[in-house]
Formats: structure tokens, sequence, C-alpha cells
């Protein structure tokens, strides 16, 4: 069966991100993706989870305190001054990454993720990604401000160079409303 494109971006980190390691949430919102990381990764790894929103951070702590999850760095800041906090870390290597575009499900619709910073951020993550390792990319794009961003991000990966990245596009194209698609970007 064909799988959801969350889902399947989902399994693509799932077969590539090992416990112990370091990796990101983009784009936590209401913490789905953060708990997914925070599992894979265990009580020995650590995930960075970025929201420039209060209300994205209040939810995601809730649910992270509802489940006693312990390995989460919550930062309230844009996804493209990552390298700040990576400077800050011992440990260079991240494991993969996850970016839910778009905005807070049942929030300000106007509060988007915009196409410089998040390219900004695909370019910090990729420079620190280990070998093998895969930036999923969930590309919502219904919304106003939606389209410019998904056709900056095609324009921008398919320009990655084939011998140092695979870049992939998952997405149905029979389904009504601009479905969202996954990008996703490995590092060779
Ligand atoms: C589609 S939602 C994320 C949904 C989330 N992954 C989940 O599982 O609930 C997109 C989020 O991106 C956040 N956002 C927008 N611009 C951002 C930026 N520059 N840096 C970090 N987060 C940003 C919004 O506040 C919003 O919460």
């Amino acid at each position: 069966m064909l799988k959801r494109v969350i889902d399947y971006g989902h399994e693509l980190l799932k077969v590539t991100i090992k416990p112990g390691e370091t990796v990101i949430d983009g784009t936590c919102g209401n913490g789905k993706d953060t708990v997914m990381l925070s599992k894979l990764v265990g009580v020995d790894g650590s995930v960075l989870a970025f929201d420039i929103q209060e209300q994205a951070i209040a939810n995601t702590r809730k649910i992270l305190e509802k489940q006693a999850i312990s390995n989460v760095t919550l930062i309230q800041d844009s996804h493209h001054k990552i390298d700040n906090y990576l400077n800050e870390r011992i440990e260079k290597q991240l494991g993969g990454a996850i970016f839910n575009l778009g905005y807070l499900p049942g929030s300000d619709k106007k509060i988007i993720t915009k196409p410089d910073s998040t390219i900004t951020a695909i370019k910090t993550i990729a420079n620190y990604l280990k070998p093998g390792g895969i930036i999923v990319l969930v590309v919502y794009h219904g919304h106003l401000g939606g389209d410019e961003e998904k056709e900056a991000l095609l324009k921008h990966l398919g320009e990655y160079d084939q011998k140092q990245f695979n870049v992939l596009r998952y997405g149905f194209i029979n389904q009504k409303n601009s479905p969202p698609f996954v990008l996703a970007i490995e590092k060779k």
C-alpha cells in the first residue's frame, strides 16, 4: 500500500536515525514529530526542536511532559539560526532532521515558514549531516505564501550536486486542494 506523505517521511528517518544521535525538528508545532524523533534517538540521544511561536513551544512542552520525555531541548527561535545552537555543542554531526512547513494548525495562518529562512536552515543542517543522513521536508503549500516557498525549494534543491546529495520528491498527483508532498535530501 502507498504510504501517506507524512508516514513516508517518518519512515525515511526511522531507517536512518540511530540511538544516541543528535537530530533536529525545525518546526515543532504541536510536537508530533518531536516525539517521534525523541523515540528514535532514545535516552542517550538528543532532539533540538525549534519554533518561533510561544504557543507551539508550549504545546510541544505539554506533550513531552505528558510522556515524560527528557531528551528534547525546546528552542523558541527561527530555524535559520540553527548554527548558533550547534556551535555550542561538542558533538557536531547530525543524524537527521524534519521540517513540517506551513502554519501551525489551529493557529494564526499568517505565521508561516518562509523560503529564505527554510533554505538557510537546510544549508546549515546539510553541512552537519552524517553521510547517509536525511533531511525530510513535508511541504504544505495550499495557504497564502505556500506556493512561493514550494517553488523556491524545488528550484534550490533541484540544483544540488548529485555527487553529494540525492534529492527525492514523494507525493500524490491526483489529490485535490494542493496536497502536501515530501522532499527528502540524503547526504551521500
Ligand atoms: C506545519 S507547523 C508544524 C507542525 C508540527 N511539526 C507538528 O507535528 O505539529 C509549522 C510550524 O513552523 C513554525 N515556524 C514558522 N516559521 C518558522 C521559523 N522561521 N523557524 C522555526 N519555526 C517556524 C510555525 O510557528 C509552525 O508552528
